[in-house]
Formats: structure tokens, C-alpha cells, sequence
């Protein structure tokens, strides 16, 4: 393990370069800020160039997770670690074992969960090695396993919130564009369908589509049409930098608000959509449900505190968008300001942890 590689906008406190010759793991651990709390975020497996690209990705996430985890006033601070992909065959057992063992070296500075390419399985795996990891599988009642309805949820109770300060209404009739119908989005729909809201979806994985067009009478364009599609909110759920300076002129919708970690492919993007008069409802502020219910997972809270916490995500929101008035940033750029005012000030959590 080595000293940190590299800083961003709000440096990390350590970046922990991990290889094992006998596993093939070639890794990443970014602790952000453990000033709240052990280091928090999932563990992403994809396929990097070379180490450089890896560690820019870590160091971008565990930033965005140290944000995201003090927005949502979690008595954790923010990490991430990134596996690079191993080129062909590899016993992933072992690989999640030596991980796992890597974690453990840590202390409990960094706790680990699912990220994209990442299973419950593999935190079983990890878990063997450390007990400094979350979505495993669920204990009786207890939280756990999956987090995605977590997610939905607030992304929902955020929409709400968003709708309500922007058309002075509740959802019920509106139209929303869901990009992308995974996990989070075809949970969304369906809190949507029930909200009165109507659905405009799309998703490269057509017998998904189909699914939700059935269950919640959903119109379904091309993926390449879902952007500029005429509706009053776009909910990207599908992959991050969606909206971009160039793209966001096709928008025809008046508020983004959705799952995606990184909607904004740039600052600028954010600019452009408040200039616009486009809502845009910052994402580590509304898809926080997930990393809530993996708190309440490792430290032993009941679903009724994770869900109380999850639904405060709209007050949560309303809070960026009162800044963002105050002070006259674009909703984005208060949301960065709120977070890093409390991360560098460590202005303690107003939620107390259970
Ligand atoms: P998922 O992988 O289950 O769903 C994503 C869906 O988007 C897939 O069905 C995929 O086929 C579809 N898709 C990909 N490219 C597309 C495109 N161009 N147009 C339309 N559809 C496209 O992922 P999940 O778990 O639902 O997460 C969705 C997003 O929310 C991701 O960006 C994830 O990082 C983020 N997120 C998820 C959380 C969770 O609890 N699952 C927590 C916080 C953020």
C-alpha cells in the first residue's frame, strides 16, 4: 500500500494502490474523508486501461461518495475501491478473498458494498476475510441485500419535492421520462404509476421496456429519443454523464431528477440547465436511499429508521434548493457548496446514529 496518488477538487485523505501476484487483483481503496465515519462506498469491478484511468475513477467516486454521505447525514464518510477487471480466466473467489484481506489490513478505515459489476455473492466472498463490509445477504428482518427500492424511493420522495417547487404540484398527471429500467428504474415506475404520474421509458434491453409498458401502461420511444422526449421531468436511471453542454438544448423537460451517479457530464452542463430554467435536482442528493440502507445494514438499524431516513431525501433537497435561491448557485454548485461546507468544517450530522 502506498501514499496518495493524486488530488481533486477536495483532496482525499489516502489512496491505497493494492495488487496480489496470486489472486491477479490489481485495485484501488480511496478514502475520501473518514471524518464522520469509517470511509463508505461500493467496490466497482470494470475493465481499465491502465492504473492511472483506475485511480481517476476511484478518486472521482470516493469524492462524490464522501458528498453524498454527508448530504444524507450518515455517520460515515466517504470511500470507494475499484478492482480492475482481470484480462480472461480467474478464479473470482480468490480475487474477492485477497480484496477482502486488503480491507481487513485497513482497520475499519473503509467499508465496502455492491457497486456496478459487484454482487451480494462477492460480498459473501469479502466477508469470509473482513467483517468491514455491507450487502450481504439479509438477516431476518434486518436491512440489507438489495438497495435499489431504497434508492427509487428517494429518488421518488426527491421528484416530489422537485415537482412541487417547480410546477407547484404534486406528480399525479405530469409526464416523466425514465432513461434506463434496472433496478431503480423499474422501481421508480412503478411509484410513479401509483403517484398518477405518466410514464415515458426507455431501455436498450427491449424485454425490460416491454415489462413496464405492460404492468404501468408506459410509452416506450428509443434510447436515443428518451432525452428529447416532450415530458415535464427526465429521470436518467440508465449510466452517468448523460446531460452534457451540448445535448441539453434537445431537453424539453423542465426538472431532472434521477438515479444516475454523475447526470452532469460537466459543471458547465449544470450552468447551462439553470440558465435554462431547467430544475436539475443534484444526484448524491436524491439516490442516497441505497448507502442509507448499507449504513443501516452495517451498524444495526431497523427498516423503520432506513426508511424515515430515505423519505427525508425530498426535505433533504428542498434544503439544496433554498441554498441554491440564497445564494443564487445553480442547484448543483450549492449542493457541492453544502457538502463541503460540512465535510471542512465537520459540522456533525444532524441525525443522530442510531
Ligand atoms: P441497472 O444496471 O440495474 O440498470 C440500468 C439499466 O439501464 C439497465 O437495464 C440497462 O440496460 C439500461 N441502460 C443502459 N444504457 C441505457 C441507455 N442508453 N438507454 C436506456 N437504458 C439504458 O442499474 P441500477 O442499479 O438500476 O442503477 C441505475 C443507476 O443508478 C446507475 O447509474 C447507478 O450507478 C445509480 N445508482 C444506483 C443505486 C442502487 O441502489 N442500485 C444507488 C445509487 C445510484
Amino acid at each position: 500500500m502506498q501514499a496518495p496518488v493524486a488530488h481533486l477538487t477536495f483532496p482525499p485523505e489516502a489512496v491505497y494502490q493494492l495488487s496480489d501476484s496470486d489472486s491477479g487483483l490489481e485495485a484501488v481503496i480511496v478514502l475520501h474523508s473518514t471524518r464522520f465515519g469509517p470511509a463508505a462506498g461500493g467496490c466497482r469491478v470494470w475493465r481499465y486501461e491502465n492504473r492511472q484511468a483506475m485511480n481517476h475513477d476511484a478518486l472521482r467516486l470516493a469524492e462524490g461518495m464522501a458528498y453524498k454521505n454527508v448530504m444524507a447525514e450518515l455517520p460515515l464518510g466517504g470511500g470507494k475501491s475499484v478492482i480492475n477487471l482481470p484480462i480472461g480466466d480467474f478464479d473470482r473467489s480468490k480475487l474477492f478473498r485477497a480484496f477482502g484481506r486488503k480491507i481487513q489490513e485497513l482497520k475499519g478505515q473503509y467499508v465496502t458494498a455492491e457497486d456496478v459489476g459487484t454482487s451480494v455473492r462477492d460480498m459473501e466472498t469479502i466477508h469470509t476475510e473482513t467483517p468491514f463490509v455491507a450487502g450481504l445477504t439479509p438477516k431476518g428482518d434486518l436491512p440489507g441485500g438489495d438497495p435499489s427500492p431504497w434508492t427509487a424511493l428517494g429518488v421518488f420522495k426527491s421528484m416530489q419535492t422537485a415537482a412541487r417547487y417547480k410546477f407547484g404540484s404534486d406528480l399525479a398527471g405530469l409526464s416523466v421520462a425514465v432513461q434506463g429500467l434496472g433496478h431503480v428504474g423499474s422501481a421508480l415506475c412503478e411509484l410513479l404509476h401509483q403517484a398518477g404520474a405518466r410514464l415515458i421509458v426507455a431501455e436498450t434491453q427491449a424485454t425490460l421496456a416491454a415489462n413496464v409498458a405492460s404492468k404501468f401502461g408506459a410509452e416506450v420511444v428509443s434510447p436515443s429519443a428518451i432525452l428529447s422526449a416532450q415530458c415535464d421531468v427526465f429521470a436518467p436511471c440508465a449510466m452517468g454523464a448523460v446531460l452534457t453542454s451540448e445535448n441539453i438544448a434537445a431537453l424539453k423537460a423542465r426538472v431532472v431528477c434521477g438515479a444516475a451517479n454523475n447526470i452532469l457530464a460537466t459543471g458547465e452542463a449544470g450552468d447551462i440547465l439553470a440558465e435554462r430554467d431547467v430544475l436539475y435536482a443534484p444526484d448524491y442528493v436524491v439516490n442516497a436511499g441505497g448507502i442509507i440502507n448499507v449504513c443501516a445494514e452495517y451498524f444495526g438499524w431497523s427498516v423503520s429508521e432506513v426508511n424515515g431516513r430515505v423519505v427525508a431525501s425530498g426535505e433533504r433537497l428542498a434544503q439544496v434548493f433554498r441554498h441554491a435561491e440564497e445564494t443564487g448557485l445553480a442547484p448543483h454548485r450549492a449542493a457541492d457548496a453544502l457538502a463541503r461546507g460540512k465535510l471542512a468544517l465537520g459540522s456533525r450530522a444532524t441525525v443522530a446514529a442510531a
